[in-house]
């Protein structure tokens, strides 16, 4: 496929792309791997300067674009904090993007709000990446999702995957999701059933993607997957912080007694952050790819960022 497809684009959402166009940014995601491995110094984006504006708490998104950014030889401005931002004058999102884009070359936003991403877009002058919009999509993360089950598992068609967890608001879950029934990958979706993957999501991924899913409430069911993928429940996505309290308190665990029982050697993977789903127990276990995964968001980023700008 020729490398210009994305070049100008926004990514706002995982099912823009197809799965020749999720290979290609996985291609140039491993040579950007071997690039970083040779500390070889590249200037591919230099004089091009990204806006980080989150909205949200991160550490790993914002960081890892900042980073990959850097490694292409250009510059980064933005913010992590919204309260020390004219928002809290109350300037809109539109007249803020309005003004980044005339400040930077390309905008990485996490907001919130469903569609803050789409809204973010309609106003700016200058590609926009959606790093996280709410429990909606979060792209970026599902391209290093999986980037590393390729890395890890060496092929991503035909494994089990299991997702377990707060489907219903780990836009991490979803994002992945709609992007492995494009490789066509059957799906186990674990979860309370008050925090199942949205209905809609679920028939649109068996209907238009021709997937087969099963649902359970129950860890046992991931003890047959080869890529067991766990968030943390969302609290922030919680109105009431009892609710959250009854969900957290019975939440899913992943430690050295469930994987002696798996039956097919499973890579364990999360978005991170970790708060109890994953044992420590299993940190150094051959199994436990979550900080390997979160190390891909660099080679993955910095692919997009190339892609888009180069
Ligand atoms: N995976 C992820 O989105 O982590 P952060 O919230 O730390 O960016």
């Amino acid at each position: 496929m020729a490398g210009d497809w994305l070049k100008g684009k926004n990514l706002l959402s995982i099912k823009q792309l197809s799965k020749p166009q999720i290979e290609s940014i996985m291609s140039q995601s491993e040579t950007m791997l071997h690039a970083l491995e040779r500390r070889e110094r590249l200037t591919y984006l230099q004089n091009m300067i990204m806006a980080t504006l989150f909205f949200e708490p991160s550490t790993r998104t914002r960081l890892s674009f900042e980073s990959a950014m850097q490694r292409l030889g250009g510059g980064v401005i933005g913010f992590a904090d919204s309260s020390t931002t004219s928002t809290v004058k109350g300037e809109s999102l539109a007249d803020t993007i309005e003004v980044v884009s005339s400040y930077a070359d390309i905008i990485a936003i996490r907001h919130p709000q469903i569609g803050s991403a789409e809204e973010a877009a309609a106003h700016s002058r200058v590609p926009v990446i959606n790093a996280g919009d709410g429990a909606g999509q979060h792209p970026t993360q599902a391209l290093l999702d999986m980037f590393t089950i390729k890395m890890e598992k060496g092929r991503i068609e035909g494994l089990k995957v299991a997702i377990i967890g707060d489907l219903k608001n780990a836009r991490t879950s979803r994002s992945l999701a709609y992007t492995l029934a494009l490789f066509g990958n059957d799906l186990t979706f674990i979860g309370p059933k008050a925090l199942q993957m949205p209905k809609e999501v679920s028939s649109e991924l068996t209907k238009d993607y021709g997937i087969n899913i099963e649902t359970s409430d129950s860890l046992s069911a991931a003890l047959n997957a080869d890529v067991i993928y766990i968030p943390r429940i969302q609290k922030e996505r919680f109105a009431d912080i009892n609710e959250y309290k009854k969900y957290a308190a019975n939440y899913y665990t992943i430690n050295k007694k469930f994987l002696s029982k798996a039956t097919r050697d499973p890579i364990i993977m999360s978005p991170l952050p970790r708060i109890t789903e994953i044992s420590r127990e299993i940190d150094n276990m051959k199994n436990s790819v979550y900080f390997k995964q979160a190390s891909y968001g660099i080679p993955v980023r910095m692919a997009i960022l190339k892609m888009i700008l180069g």
